[in-house]
Formats: C-alpha cells, sequence, structure tokens
C-alpha cells in the first residue's frame, strides 16, 4: 500500500520523538512492502516565528493532500513570554477544528514489567488496558456565548443530538474491536445537556445489542478510575469531562512519555500525536521518550489506515524492549538500562526487524 503522511513536529521534543516514529514508520514499511511519503510543515511555536501563524495556509493544506497526520508538540518558554496573542496551542485547537476531527482517543494500558512506574498499587494496575473517547470539538470550550464582566463570567454547554450520536457511535464501534463493553460518563442527574447525552446513548445501545453498557456519573467514574480502573474498556465522555479523565487515567500506569493519542473523524482520517507536551526542560537533549510518538504511529495504522497487523508489531516491538530491561530516564527503575532517545528507537528497530 502506498500512504502519504503530513508531518508536523512542532517544538521542543516534538521534533525528537517524531524523528523516532518516522524512523519506526519506514522499518514498518521495509518490513511489510508499504510505501509511505512523508511531507514535513511547520505547526507552533516555529510556525509563528516563520510563518507569522501557528497554523499557517501551508501546513493546512499540506494535510488536506495527506491520508493521515502526525504531530510532534508545540509550544515553550520563548512564546510564553511573548506579548502578542499568538500561542503555539492555538494551532492544535485551529487543526482539530479545520478537520472536525470529533473523537479524541486515548487508550491506556499497563505493560508488563514497567508498571511499578505507577503511582497505583501493582494489583489495581496489572491488567489495566481502557481507551478513552472524548468529544473534541463541542461542549463548553465551544460553546457561544462567553462573556466576562468584571462581576461575572459565563461559558455555555451546549451539544447537538447529532455531535453526540457520533461519537456515540464511534465508541461502540471500538468496544466491538476490544472487549465489547462501554460506559459512558456525565452528569445527567443535574445537566440538561448530559440528560440529552444518556437518552442517545440509550438510543445508540439498540444497534448493538453485543455491547455492554454501563453509566457512571463523572464524580464517581473519577473515583472509580483510581480504584478500580481495570472494570474500563470503552470510556466515552464529552469534552470537559474527558479532558479531565483522560489526564486522570493518564497517570495509572506510569509515565506521560509512553501515551499516544488519536484524533479523528467520521472517515477515518486522522491526526496522531502524543499525549505530552515540548518538555523545554528536557529539549535537545537526547532524553526523551519516544515510546508516545511511536505508539502514536501504531494508532495511525490501525485507525487510519487498517493495518493492525502492522500496528500490532509496533506495539509488541515497544513492549519488547521494556520486558528486555530497556527504558529511557522518564522510567528510571531498579534493574533497568536508561537509553536514550535514538538508542531506545534503535532498540525498537532490531525487535521489529526480528519478530
Ligand atoms: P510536558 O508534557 O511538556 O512536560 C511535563 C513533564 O513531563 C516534564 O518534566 C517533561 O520533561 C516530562 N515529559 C513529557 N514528555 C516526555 C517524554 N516524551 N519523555 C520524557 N519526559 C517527558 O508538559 P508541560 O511541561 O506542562 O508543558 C511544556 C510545553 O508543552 C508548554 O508550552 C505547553 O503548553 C506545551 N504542551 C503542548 C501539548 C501538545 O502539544 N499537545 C500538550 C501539553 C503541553
Ligand atoms: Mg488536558
Amino acid at each position: 500500500m502506498e500512504k502519504t503522511i503530513a508531518v508536523l513536529p512542532g517544538d521542543g521534543i516534538g521534533k525528537e520523538v517524531t524523528e523516532s516514529a518516522l524512523k519506526v514508520l519506514q522499518a514498518i514499511g521495509r518490513r511489510y512492502n508499504h510505501r509511505y511519503h512523508v511531507n514535513t510543515g511547520l505547526i507552533g511555536g516555529d510556525a509563528i516565528d516563520q510563518k507569522g501563524h501557528p497554523l499557517p495556509q501551508d501546513t493546512i493544506d499540506l494535510c488536506e493532500n495527506s491520508d493521515a497526520i502526525l504531530l510532534g508538540a508545540v509550544g515553550g518558554l520563548k512564546w510564553d513570554q511573548n506579548p502578542s496573542h499568538l500561542r503555539p496551542e492555538k494551532g492544535l485547537l485551529a487543526i482539530r477544528k479545520h478537520f472536525d476531527l470529533f473523537a479524541n482517543l486515548r487508550p491506556v494500558k499497563a505493560i508488563p514489567g514497567i508498571i511499578s512506574a505507577s503511582p497505583l498499587k501493582e494489583d489495581v494496575v496489572k491488567s489495566v488496558d481502557m481507551m478513552i473517547v472524548r468529544e473534541l470539538t463541542g461542549g463548553l470550550y465551544f460553546g457561544e456565548p462567553k462573556r466576562k464582566t468584571d462581576n461575572g463570567a459565563v461559558d455555555t454547554l451546549v451539544y447537538s443530538r447529532e455531535e453526540i450520536e457520533r461519537i456515540v457511535e464511534k465508541a461502540f464501534e471500538l468496544a466491538r474491536l476490544r472487549r465489547g463493553k462501554v460506559t459512558s460518563v456525565d452528569k445527567a442527574n443535574v445537566l440538561e445537556s448530559s440528560k440529552l447525552w444518556r437518552e442517545v446513548v440509550e438510543q445508540k445501545k439498540l444497534k448493538y445489542p453485543d455491547v455492554e453498557l454501563d453509566h457512571l456519573l463523572v464524580d464517581a467514574a473519577a473515583m472509580k478510575l483510581i480504584t478500580n480502573p481495570s472494570m474500563f474498556d470503552v470510556v466515552v465522555t464529552e469534552n470537559l469531562f474527558g479532558d479531565i479523565l483522560s489526564d486522570e487515567a493518564s497517570v495509572i500506569t506510569g509515565s506521560l512519555g509512553m501515551l499516544p493519542s488519536a484524533s479523528i473523524r467520521a472517515d477515518g482520517f486522522g491526526l496522531y500525536e502524543p499525549v505530552h507536551g515540548s518538555a523545554p526542560d528536557i529539549a535537545g537533549k537526547g532524553l526523551a521518550n519516544p515510546a508516545a510518538a511511536i505508539l502514536s504511529v501504531a494508532m495511525m495504522l490501525k485507525y487510519s489506515f487498517g493495518m493492525e497487523t502492522e500496528a500490532s508489531s509496533i506495539e509488541e516491538a515497544v513492549f519488547s524492549v521494556y520486558e528486555d530491561g530497556y527504558c529511557t530516564s522518564d522510567m528510571k527503575q531498579d534493574g533497568y538500562r536508561v537509553l536514550s532517545t535514538s538508542e531506545f528507537t534503535e532498540k525498537v528497530i532490531e525487535e521489529l526487524e526480528r519478530e
């Protein structure tokens, strides 16, 4: 197969980890006989410096002409202090909105051998394997009106039936490919938008009799996530709840440096990126963990290109490197040998070539 991928490395360690991810992508191409064409573009702080905008039109065009997008991370101190209103993060919001990437998928999975990096007890974490599905383009973050006066402020939480339907459908479809369970999270005891959410979930369930469904209020879900995370398979929720719960879930298995994500639309087109930011504290030192970016490539192959075998090969290769006792400095622990970004990447490629 031939695919064209828009690669937007961004700032800080975004550049380092996308370089690693691309090496792994090309190794997969060699092994399974695919051709991946890569077109690189600017986003974030670098784009502000070179083009005057965090998401330049050239970058949008490049992405329009590609089959999927791989992104590193954006942001950094330099632009935090920028007196103009241009912020690198605006590029991220703009690209998600432009491409209508309404479904944000964040898998959280315990990896044997390295779960001791988790703040939770080993027996709570060891069988965790969940996918958080967050609605990404509606709700409070985008609702109008917004207003602030000296004495008050307004944010509006709006969801249309159609917006809820498409994300819930995605969750049911994903559950079918996994363990067949959906947990829908809302606040239906107080919020009208949540009452509509729950009604839509119940209606959609009729189309998926083979999928088990339960509902949780968001406060209870926050608690269950840390007391009993292995009860979850697919968790589906609206934008704000999903933002908070997915960050909470991200600490369950250990390091931020190994969590991938996908933001996709109905036709399968998607943007794939590590969950972490540009990590200015370690940028340029070869310390970054490339696992999140590499696993984001695996998600791209699976969800945008339907290359399930290739995606599993990448996941297994990354897990094998950990099982063989190697890690990057963010996961430093007894009995493990710490590797640099490029050494870790080479180990993953060696595993891929050996499998
Ligand atoms: P961050 O995720 O960049 O870093 C948090 C901590 O985790 C740092 O100590 C960092 O060294 C460490 N870390 C993160 N990724 C790592 C990796 N792959 N390997 C090893 N260690 C890793 O979040 P922070 O520090 O809050 O933000 C830094 C900049 O990144 C800011 O400008 C922020 O706005 C931006 N940011 C961008 C995101 C994106 O592009 N999607 C997401 C989050 C933050
Ligand atoms: Mg967040």
